[in-house]
């Protein structure tokens, strides 16, 4: 990530930073050794840490983090937070966890005398709390709350209470959450804080916890399946007749919570789940089925193969096997059962893509829905000869144009587990220059036979849980409690080592064979021209940067201004289910085509207009000039105001958008600027 920011005005010149990291060390020796030190030696050293601290290089702030530790005091704890002004990385967030509980003592004076303000830094406050020894940071949470939150919990201090607090702390959140002392959406935070605190830290509150259960009445979506996900973090599960009222609830969200809480029941739910595993909702009966196998894989046999029977939609066929082949020996346990015709074909393609992915490669079932569905199996071991004939043939017709929009198809998912230009899945490794580094062949074998050769550096692991889940993907980060895995879905799991039953290398490779099965002759040649352009000088190179690849998009429309949203586009978290994700083409145009698809949804409300959002980071303040490719206007809005010219902005993130008439789409929209980085993950 650090090597992206080359923002406007950061020296370049390697001598310069070379110079701060031989002085930070110098101060740091010098600190260390010198007990006998002057307190205006500290003084000054201090002062030139204050600068380090903020320098443009992650070496030297690095540096001179770890040279504060040496310098105990509150003022150290100051400049050693101030670093999160600036953009982290794990080397970076590592050393300041060091460095705050060496300096934790003075830090927590500094608090409770006022010295230190947490006014206006909540982030850093949340950073120390987090990397203080729990019973410091409960001592702190208490001095600093004092009585009760404000009604619709501003500040911090919910989800700080979730992470760092205390039985006694939590207790009293608690307690104001069951007695409506909050508004509905403080509520939903409250209670997804007590359940982080129960998963991550087995924290519980003291006091009754019953009290929850009335809130499951609540006319808001979101405060009922909080509600529900804490009962399951607390292994409380509500009587089963509310759980029962709840599965057929109107919303979606409250629905699955219910079957969360379901499954860590464990086997006591059973009879519910059989229960539900007839209701009339296909919906509901998939999810029972699901639920059931995690808990008894054999008993759920029949249920499973009905659900699969009315599998038809490639959406819900591809969420039912994610749910299902996780589940260890499901696969296998499945295969005989199936029928041997009259499986719906969407079914059996994903069951057959999803059974070959992420390091599973369950050929039983593979070939029992090939079978039941009469799909062809192609499993057959592909020859050398064969690799370099079709290398060839793509070399010879195949279209590179044509080849974009297949490696861009959300069936196939490479987006999902590639990036290209940064933008794009991490699971797999970039692909923007695999063209002109591999040879032909070498593409060929890797989409035909993932599992002949594995990438140095992407073998995947493959952890089963105690309650009998098997995950796979490769490592994102580990720490004493917990592993973090980034999952065939690019999606980051986090898993309490304490409910690792074991961990291994996966055997086969994280890309799942037999991804080209459902292409024909030509657009698989077109996909491997088009690979093997990827790097090469021409509109295929997307190695310089510059250009925003990763959009999202959206529609104002007229309901908004009437709810007294007009705002919301600079509000709404970017993961925020309104905004619509969408990589740029390769050559970092964003087409017509792309932004239409993305926004055609249909809305009861005529839109006013189209948004096209992205984001640019700075390490230091400066001025940005954008280059705005795109027809007359369209606007470009930077943070909330109009940009008619250069900016100038503060070091951090900041939102882009893009403002288009959506009678008038443009052909392509481009944005370009070399004074900042553009956010790609
Ligand atoms: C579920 C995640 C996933 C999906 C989906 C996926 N890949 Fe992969 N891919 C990987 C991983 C992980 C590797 C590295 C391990 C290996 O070499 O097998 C890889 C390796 C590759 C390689 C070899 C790269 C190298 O440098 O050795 C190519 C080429 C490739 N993938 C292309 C594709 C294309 C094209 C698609 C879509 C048709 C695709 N992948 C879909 C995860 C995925």
């Amino acid at each position: 990530m650090i090597g992206r920011l080359k923002a406007g005005g950061v020296p370049s010149d390697g001598c310069v930073m070379f110079h701060g990291i031989v002085l930070a060390g110098a101060l740091w020796l010098g600190a260390a050794s010198t007990l006998a030190a002057t307190s205006s030696d500290a003084t000054s050293r201090l002062e030139t840490l204050a600068q380090l601290v903020k320098d443009p290089h992650p070496r030297v702030r690095l540096e001179a983090l770890r040279a504060l530790a040496k310098i105990p005091g509150a003022r150290s704890a100051e400049l050693a937070l101030s670093v999160l002004d600036q953009p982290m990385d794990p080397t970076l967030d590592y050393a300041l966890w060091l460095t705050i509980n060496e300096l934790s003592e003075p830090w927590i004076a500094a608090l409770e005398s006022g010295a230190w303000k947490s006014e206006g830094r909540e982030k850093q406050l949340a950073f120390a709390l987090k990397s203080i020894r729990p019973e410091q940071a409960s001592r702190v949470l208490g001095r600093v709350i004092g009585g009760r939150l404000p009604k619709d919990g501003s500040g911090p201090w919910i989800e700080l209470i979730g992470q760092a607090g205390g039985p006694k702390e939590l207790g009293a959140l608690l307690q104001q959450t069951v007695t409506g002392g909050f508004d509905d959406a403080a509520t939903t935070r409250a209670l997804a804080a007590l359940g982080e605190a129960a998963r991550t830290r087995k924290a519980r509150p003291e006091g009754d916890t019953q009290g929850i259960l009335k809130l499951l009445g609540s006319p808001n979506d979101s405060v009922r399946a909080a509600t529900l996900r804490l009962s399951g973090d607390w292994k409380t599960p509500p009587p089963a007749d509310s759980l029962i009222r709840l599965a057929s609830d109107s919303s979606e969200s409250v629905r699955s919570a219910v079957f969360e809480v379901l499954r860590l029941q464990g086997t006591g739910s059973l009879p519910l789940l059989k229960q539900l595993a007839s209701d009339k909702d296909p919906a509901t009966r998939r999810r029972a089925a699901l639920t059931w196998a995690a808990l008894d894989l054999n008993g759920a046999g029949p249920a499973l193969v009905a659900a699969i029977q009315g599998l038809d939609q490639e959406q819900t066929a591809q969420e039912f096997w994610r749910g299902l082949l996780p589940i260890k020996g499901s696969g296998k346990s499945l295969a005989p059962q199936l029928p041997a015709s009259g499986i719906p074909q969407a079914a059996a393609r994903t069951g057959m893509r999803v059974a070959r992915e992420g390091g599973r490669n369950d050929m039983d079932l593979v070939l029992a829905l090939a079978k039941g569905s009469g799909l062809s199996a192609d499993t057959q071991a592909f020859t050398g000869q064969l690799i370099r004939e079709m290398a060839a043939k793509a070399a010879a017709t195949g279209n590179p144009q044509r080849g974009e929009l297949v490696y861009r198809r959300s069936d196939l998912a490479c987006t999902t587990c590639h990036a290209i230009g940064g933008a794009g899945g991490r699971v797999g490794p970039d692909m923007t220059s695999i063209g002109a580094s591999a040879q032909p062949d070498y593409l060929v074998e890797s989409l035909l036979m993932p599992n002949a050769k594995i990438k140095e550096g992407y073998h995947g692991v493959v952890v089963e849980t105690k309650d009998g889940q098997t995950v796979s993907g490769t490592v994102v980060r580990e720490s004493g409690n917990e592993l973090v895995l980034r999952g065939t879905a690019n999606q980051e799991i986090v898993i309490a080592k304490s409910d690792i039953e074991s961990r291994n290398q996966a055997s086969a490779s994280l890309m799942p064979a037999g991804l080209l099965d459902p292409l024909n002759e030509t657009e698989q040649l077109d996909l491997v021209a088009f690979l093997s352009q990827l790097g090469k000088p021409g509109e295929f190179d997307a190695s310089k940067g510059g250009v925003a690849r990763k959009w999202r998009l959206s529609n104002i429309v007229h309901t908004d201004q009437q709810n007294g949203q007009a705002d919301w586009m600079w509000k709404k978290p970017l993961q925020d289910k309104r905004w619509t994700e969408v990589l740029s083409r390769v050559n970092g145009d964003l087409t017509r085509t792309l932004m239409e698809n993305a926004t055609k949804a249909n809305m009861w409300s005529s839109k006013i207009a189209v948004l096209a959002v992205t984001e640019v980071q700075l390490a230091q303040p400066g001025t940005v000039r954008f280059q705005l490719t795109a027809t007359k206007g369209t606007e470009l809005w930077v943070d909330g105001s109009k940009a008619d010219g250069p900016v100038s902005l503060g070091a951090g993130t900041h939102r882009v958008i893009v403002r288009i008439d959506p009678n008038h789409i443009p052909d392509k929209i481009r944005l370009e600027t070399s004074d900042a980085a553009f956010v790609l993950n």
